[in-house]
């Protein structure tokens, strides 16, 4: 049977590009890239950030993509499929699904507090406020009890019927349709912030790279950013990578990603700083950022309820169609290895992480005293995942790649059994066997060493 005819995965390169961007693109580019960015100096951050996406990302993903392909197996069972000899691999999957349940248990929260927005701005709760009264909203509601918490349960709930639905009905349609219309608001909101009074500054942080700003533990921050981003070191494109169809070209599917992924992250940084600025606020507050940034711009231009509640339905959905491949690693390692029933596994996990969900989410409240190495119990999943799991679940990947698995295996994935021309493979696989690894292991004891 030919992987177009088959029904476990999607229908077209374009359906597999646009699952795979709808994975890379959510929170990370847009409530968590500016912070980030925010918080490391901006420019000489933004700079370095780029390119882990194009000289180390790419290839990663690419990576992803051939492992997933050849082995037609859930990140776990994958190692183990392309050869009994590659068994002890299996731990970099064991990894991912870790990765991608903690991933989904801090993420959700974020989803949640966007889902509220939508609420808050349907119903002119934000509007004609001053930014002291925006952040003073933003406060009061992430710090209660209830309200975060049903909001968050909503998201997963959300999240478990779209997976439920499967591969193609569910995840293919919902991206395809609603990525681009994201796209036009992204670009409106940046016409409105470069126009705001003040603005330059913003750009001027956001472009002008100061290098002493940085710092080996900024230079993680900003490969786990970038990673984080991509929604790679962990499985999630293995898993995606066994959806591809067999004749759907692999590095033009990476690329479009990667483009894509960059471009709404670099809108959002222009959407953003410009308007931090103008509104006199600190462009390193953290987490909050963009619920209290947002508002004031939306405030600021004709029609502005209208476009915000349409900004943040369509966050909302970003963030849905990666919650929704954060889901799948687990939910589709439950079905092919533990044999678990499609639905049994998807309310298990969605239950699981609701449960661990729900302290990320208090950490903001109740909990908000509780802390494990000087962070909350919520900074602490992200800091854990995004800046040590991720690329250490990369370095894993590209080391098994480059020097496990047969060169001319990945060849033969890469251009679909001789079939497609691959120029780029030369460089690729020198980025894969050399640079990739020794620039992720520097990074990460440097940024180890660098951070405590
Ligand atoms: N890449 C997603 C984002 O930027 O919002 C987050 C993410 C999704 C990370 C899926 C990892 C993952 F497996």
């Amino acid at each position: 049977m030919t992987a177009s005819k088959d029904t476990r995965g999607f229908t077209s390169n374009l359906g597999a590009i646009v699952a795979a961007a709808g994975s890379a693109i959510g929170l990370g580019n847009i409530w968590r890239f500016p912070y980030t960015v925010g918080q490391n100096g901006g420019g000489a951050f933004l700079l370095l950030y780029i390119l882990f996406v194009f000289f180390l990302g790419l290839p990663i993903m690419m990576s992803e993509f051939v492992i997933g392909r050849r082995s037609q197996r859930n990140t776990v069972g994958a190692f183990r499929q392309l050869g009994p000899q590659y068994k002890r691999w299996t731990f970099v999957g064991v990894l991912g699904i870790v990765a991608a349940f903690l991933i989904y248990s801090f993420y959700s929260t974020v989803a949640g507090w966007t889902l509220n927005y939508v609420f808050l701005s349907g119903s002119g709760q934000l509007s004609g406020r001053t930014p002291e009264e925006v952040s003073q909203v933003f406060a009061s509601f992430t710090s209660g009890t209830a309200a975060p918490l049903v909001c968050q349960l909503a998201f997963i709930l959300l999240t478990a019927a779209v997976v439920l639905l499967g591969v193609q009905k569910g995840i293919e349609k919902c991206t395809k349709i609603l990525m681009p219309l994201l796209l036009v608001l992204m670009l409106l909101l940046c016409v409105r912030s470069l126009t705001l009074r003040g603005s330059s500054a913003g750009l001027a942080f956001l472009f002008e790279p100061d290098f002493s700003k940085l710092t080996w533990s900024s230079v993680l921050s900003a490969l786990g950013q970038a990673l984080f981003s991509l929604s790679i070191g962990m499985g999630a494109l293995v898993t995606y990578g066994s959806y591809i169809r067999k004749e759907d070209n692999l590095f033009k599917t990476g690329v479009c990603v990667a483009g894509a992924d960059t471009l709404i992250a670099l809108l959002s940084g222009i959407a953003i700083f410009p308007a931090v600025f103008a509104f006199g606020m600190s462009p390193a507050s953290g987490p909050s950022l963009v619920y209290e940034v947002l508002p004031n711009v939306f405030g600021s231009m004709p029609m502005g309820a209208l476009f915000a509640v349409l900004f943040f339905l369509l966050l909302s959905i970003a963030a849905l169609t990666s919650t929704i491949s954060l889901l799948e690693i687990v939910v589709l390692w439950a079905v092919e290895e533990l044999h678990m029933k499609r639905v049994t596994a998807t309310f298990l996990v969605s239950l699981l992480v609701f449960a661990l969900g729900t302290v990320c989410t208090l950490s903001f409240g109740p909990f908000a005293d509780l802390h494990i190495m000087g962070k909350t119990f919520f900074e602490c999943l992200d800091h854990l995942t995004a800046t040590y799991m991720m690329p250490i679940g990369a370095l894993c990947i590209i080391l098994f790649l480059g020097w496990r698995y047969p060169k001319a295996e990945v060849f033969d994935e890469l251009t679909n059994q001789g079939r497609l021309k691959a120029g780029y493979f030369r460089v690729y696989y020198f980025v894969l066997r050399f640079l990739a690894p020794i620039a992720l292991f520097i990074i990460l004891i440097m940024g180890i060493l660098g951070n405590s």
